[in-house]
């Protein structure tokens, strides 16, 4: 029930709704187990009487199935109602200044994008979603190939991810953390590695990482970035990624800008690192077979100067 992607561990309230339900939805059916059991059990053990055939006993056989019956109907319409009730409340949110964030869908990576009236100022943040705590947040998601779902056990129900249709939630975390998120609809070969985690932190730490993400990249300062800043931009990476304030501005891969300051990569499959970075960029089909990014051979010195490059996008 502790565990960082468990629905029983509630950090909002929509996610504490739930939970709420479920406890009582299993309280209630458990009682009605219980009590089914108990009495097919005394039908079956009692020992029967010379008064099993009394008009009396009929009687009051009968009052006991009208009885239960009509406990049925009353437990089933309270469920029914309650199920409703909470499903209203999950879609209404409070807040005068909701953060409303993009959610894009991709085989098999999530795009986080943070709206903004000025174009140069959007912030693409893949697999990693920020939020501040305490206030509703906008999800409003969508598919560019096939359905997904977006779902953080923490924080929320499920809510599918369908091409060409936008399908809206709130959250709300309630307390700083991070909660790990997970595609929840079969999807294809990596649905399993396509995870994500949500950063929820203070307002003020909130905007500050919102600020940082809308500076591009720092341009290389020593001869060995400069050389991996080459690498990227003369080899295939450029084709497929962007990494805002150079060149590179396709839009197929994930945003690169700030890839190093993520705490994982390839949709949660890895965390972060030199070293996962490396067998990443030099054979992404080993980690995450069926993904569209080939394999990129090159030298050794080329890599260690693309690493050393990338680790500055932070
Ligand atoms: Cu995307 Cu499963």
């Amino acid at each position: 029930m502790g565990g960082v992607q468990s629905a029983l561990n509630p950090a909002g309230p929509q996610a504490g709704d739930i939970a709420t339900l479920t406890w009582w939805f299993l309280g209630v059916c458990t009682l009605v187990y219980v009590a089914v059991i108990a009495a097919t059990a005394w039908a079956i053990f009692r020992r029967r009487a010379a008064s099993d055939d009394s008009p009396e006993t009929t009687a009051w056989l009968a009052r006991g199935v009208v009885g239960a019956v009509g406990v049925t109907i009353v437990i089933l319409v309270a469920l029914t109602v309650s199920s409703v009730v909470a499903g209203r409340g999950l879609t209404s949110a409070t807040g005068s200044e909701p953060v409303v964030v993009d959610v894009i869908g991709y085989q098999w990576w999530w795009e986080f994008q943070y709206r903004s009236s000025n174009p140069s100022e959007i912030v693409n943040s893949p697999n990693e979603l920020h939020i501040p705590v305490g206030v509703p947040v906008g999800i409003r998601a969508i598919s560019r190939d096939v359905i997904h779902s977006f779902w953080v056990p923490r924080l929320h129900g499920k809510r599918d991810l369908i091409p060409g249709i936008e399908t809206s939630m709130w959250i709300q975390a309630d307390r700083p953390g991070v909660y790990r998120g997970q595609c929840a609809e079969f999807c294809g070969h990596q649905h399993a590695h396509m995870a994500f985690v949500v950063v929820a932190e203070p307002a003020d730490a909130f905007q500050s990482w919102l600020a940082h993400q809308r500076r591009g990249a720092p341009s290389p300062s020593n001869a060995d970035q400069q050389r991996g800043h080459d690498v990227f931009m003369g080899g295939a990476c450029v084709m497929c990624h962007t990494i805002r304030g150079t060149t590179a501005g396709s839009r197929i891969g994930p945003d690169l800008t700030h890839v190093a300051g993520r705490q994982t990569i390839a949709a949660g499959t890895l965390p972060t690192s030199r070293e996962h970075l490396a067998r990443w960029v030099v054979d992404p089909q080993a980690i995450k077979p069926g993904n569209r990014m080939p394999p990129n051979p090159m030298s050794d010195a080329d890599l260690q100067a693309l690493l050393t490059y990338l680790e500055t996008l932070r």
